[in-house]
């Protein structure tokens, strides 16, 4: 019985500084990079589509592509899924938070 309380509890612990980590990471704006912030949230989101050569749609997995294409993916993320041009194309709208990762590289400088 004690055993499972305390793997419950390391279990509570873990989760909750998962948590409150990554909340940090996302609202830390003074170090939003493409490399730590941004790539995995393309590589999450929009492949294989951008991701070629698997994915035919313009590339977006390299720092040059996505910020060359910042403003762009901001107006396409930005949009409500039955808008034309939502992005990404047939999943559900990106949270907020998420979207705010993309606005905050763009605000501090399209960091690498
Ligand atoms: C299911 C495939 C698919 C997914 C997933 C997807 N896209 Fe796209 N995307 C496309 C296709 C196809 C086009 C070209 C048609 C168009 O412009 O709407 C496109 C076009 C775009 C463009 C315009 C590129 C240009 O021509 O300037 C941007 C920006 C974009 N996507 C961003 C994203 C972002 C950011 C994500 C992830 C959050 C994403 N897409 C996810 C298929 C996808």
């Amino acid at each position: 019985m004690k055993k499972i309380v305390l793997f419950v509890l390391v279990a509570l612990v873990t989760v909750f500084q998962f948590c409150s980590s990554s909340k940090k990471a996302a609202s830390d704006s003074s170090h939003i990079t493409y490399a730590r912030n941004v790539q995995p949230v393309i590589q999450a989101n929009c492949s294989p589509c951008h991701n070629p050569p698997q994915g035919r749609a313009k590339p977006l997995n390299s720092y040059d592509a996505a910020k060359a294409h910042a403003d762009e993916i901001l107006v396409r993320i930005k949009k409500s899924p039955e808008e034309k041009g939502f992005m990404p194309m047939r999943h559900p709208k990106l949270a907020d938070s998420t979207i705010a990762v993309f606005e905050k590289w763009k605000e501090t400088g399209l960091a690498e």
